[in-house]
């Protein structure tokens, strides 16, 4: 067997056995552009080109990770951000499954990257099936040769996918392979009653899950279901910006300590997963002493671009309580830890417990039952 069908057999073997035969009929090299990134001892993305190092490049694309296809939405603003990836195999199947696909579903994707999801949908519902919008012409433009010389002619748009694609709509399935935070009511009203949408849905503070919400005459419910951290949809994004950038010597701060370690509500998937639904737009950071991340003095913290506010919560061993600083107009530590709060006290219900409505007049998240919305009265700071 040669190194190539190896590597793909291999690959295809990871994946649940319904998808087993669509990752063999897909080669995922064939969407993989010459020039992809990947991480150096410091962190910073550097390239590796297909011309210097064929080898590395071919395992990079039938290795179980996502690959970065672009940077900083392809501008050479040197900051480094990864603004496409190809997305993790084993995650694009376990949306592919959530999606519950049967050849001849008209499929819509938002988000073609790539577009090696596209051709795996193609492969399932039959090219002429799928539409897939991208908002970045170079991509569209080099996933739509891809797609063509892989032989899966699908349909790609290059369009702001939050607006769906209304001349192809009705659609049965809806997949988004970026992030949100608000669905975008055009994916409902362009899906048909009794369609499904996948999506990966995050919040600032937490990487997200997947959400598959059904569609019934104009409204879709439903719950979160695997872990899937995407990037996100470009008008959705967080602001960019580094601690140095947003804490600053010369801020007023107001100084109080706590006994809660940050342990569970940074570090446990539900309890971050639950604090992110509760607490909007705050984003956190966790920076080591001396960049070790064995070290067990550190500080989180919490940062919205928006009012500019912050928090800092710092971690050394041995202490009963921890300095908090914050500063800005929200109390961000206070927010973080009523929420959390509030979770430990309805039982840190696992994030599958939670789900989403949305309706022509907009989305609600809720615990448990759709009547049952958050954000659930918290309480008062207490920092
Ligand atoms: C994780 S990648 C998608 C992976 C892709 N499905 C694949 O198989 O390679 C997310 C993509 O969403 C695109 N994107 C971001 N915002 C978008 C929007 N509003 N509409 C359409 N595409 C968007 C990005 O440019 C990026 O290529």
């Amino acid at each position: 067997m040669s190194d190539l069908h190896l590597l793909l057999s291999r690959l295809a073997d990871q994946m649940p056995s319904a998808w087993r035969d669509s990752f063999l009929q897909v080669p995922r090299h064939h969407f993989i552009p010459d020039t992809i990134w990947v991480r150096n001892a410091d962190g910073r993305p550097e390239p590796l080109r297909r011309d210097d190092d064929p080898t590395a490049w071919l395992h990079a694309c039938y290795t179980d990770a996502p690959i970065a296809v672009q940077l900083d939405d392809g501008e050479a603003s040197g900051r480094g951000y990864v603004s496409s990836t190809a997305s993790m195999p084993t995650v694009v199947a376990m949306m592919l499954e959530t999606a519950d696909l049967s050849p001849g579903l008209s499929v819509l994707e938002i988000g073609t990257g790539s577009g090696y999801n596209a051709a795996l949908l193609a492969s399932v519902v039959g090219a002429q099936n799928v539409t897939t919008v991208e908002i970045d012409t170079q991509l569209a433009e080099r996933a739509t040769v891809a797609l063509q010389q892989a032989g899966w002619p699908v349909e790609v748009v290059t369009a702001d996918g939050e607006k769906g694609h209304p001349p192809r709509a009705p659609f049965d399935r809806v997949m988004a392979t970026a992030a949100v935070n608000t669905i975008p009511y055009a994916w409902v009203e362009q899906a048909r009653s009794g369609g499904v949408l996948v999506v990966p849905f995050g919040t600032a503070f937490h990487s997200g899950a997947l959400l598959r919400l059904l569609v019934d005459r104009g409204e879709a419910v439903g719950r979160f279901g695997g872990d899937a951290a995407f990037m996100w949809t470009r008008a959705q994004r967080p602001a960019h910006g580094s601690v140095e950038e947003r804490v600053r010597a010369e801020h007023e701060v107001s100084e109080a300590t706590t006994s809660l370690h940050p342990y569970e509500p940074v570090g446990d998937f539900d309890a971050s997963f639950a604090i992110g639904l509760c607490v909007p737009g705050m984003l956190s950071t966790l920076v080591y002493d001396h960049d070790d991340p064995t070290s067990e003095r550190y500080t989180v913290y919490l940062m919205d671009p928006n009012s500019q506010s912050w928090a800092s919560w710092r971690v050394e061993p041995g202490r009963a309580e921890y300095p908090v600083r914050q500063h800005g107009s929200r109390r961000l530590f206070a927010e973080l830890e009523s929420a959390y709060r509030w979770w430990v006290m309805v039982g840190r219900p696992p994030h599958t417990r939670f789900g989403v409505t949305v309706t022509p007049h907009g989305q609600r998240v809720w615990l448990d039952d759709p009547e049952n919305t958050l954000p659930p009265r918290l309480g008062a700071p207490q920092a």
